[in-house]
């Protein structure tokens, strides 16, 4: 099963809305949760029919286990961008209090204000999402864009994830996408997103 995990900040945000909040974690990521977990329901149903044989064919162009399987990993990695997007969330924005993480975007991009402009550009160019990750495979945090919750590039660990879908901003800046990005960074908690950097670059898959 899996859970609607409360906003994890309490403060109002610059640029972000309580409404926006409201919307996009009240009703939009709990439609994720709850969609996830109704396909998981289905999938138990279906898994015993499928082990009978009683199941309709399995097949790539439609069958009901196909339907439910694109479904299954839209709705969860719906919940886990959100989960990711948020939880960086409802800090000042302050580079100083996520020193590793800092230095590494720093290390790769030449400075934090540099990297910022290019992961705007990045995001700007997304249909979905914009995220920094960590690849443990590369072995080093890269920038990658992902088209709706399906794509995306395996192995890699979410550090900033940023939603670029329009129901993320239109409610506060209209179609002004860059303003949302800006407002974005001004609430990153650097402290969370250096959490998860140094605990996730600990991982090596090469
Ligand atoms: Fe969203």
């Amino acid at each position: 099963m899996y859970s609607h995990k409360p906003l994890p900040f309490d403060k109002e945000l610059d640029g972000i809305s309580k409404k926006t909040n409201e919307i996009h974690h009240g009703k939009l990521y709990k439609g994720y949760v709850d969609k996830a977990n109704e396909i998981g329901e289905k999938l138990g149903q279906l898994r015993k029919e499928v082990i009978s044989g009683t199941a309709q064919p399995s097949n790539q162009t439609y069958s009901q286990l196909r339907g439910l399987k694109q479904g299954e990993t839209f709705a969860v990695n719906g919940i886990y961008l959100h989960e990711w997007f948020f939880g960086v969330l409802g800090g000042d924005g302050d580079t100083s209090k996520g020193p590793e993480l800092a230095g590494a975007i720093s290390e790769k991009w030449g400075s934090v204000e540099d990297f910022i402009k290019y992961f705007t550009e990045c995001a700007m160019a997304a249909r979905g999402w914009a995220i920094l990750a960590w690849d443990p495979k590369a072995g080093e945090l890269k920038q990658y864009n992902g088209d709706a919750h399906n794509q995306a590039v395996w192995g890699c660990i979410p550090v900033l994830a940023l939603d670029v879908y329009e129901h993320a901003y239109f409610i506060d800046h209209g179609s002004d996408r860059k303003a949302y990005i800006a407002s974005f960074f001004k609430n990153l908690n650097w402290e969370k997103a250096n959490e998860l950097f140094t605990k996730a670059s600990q991982i090596r898959l090469d």
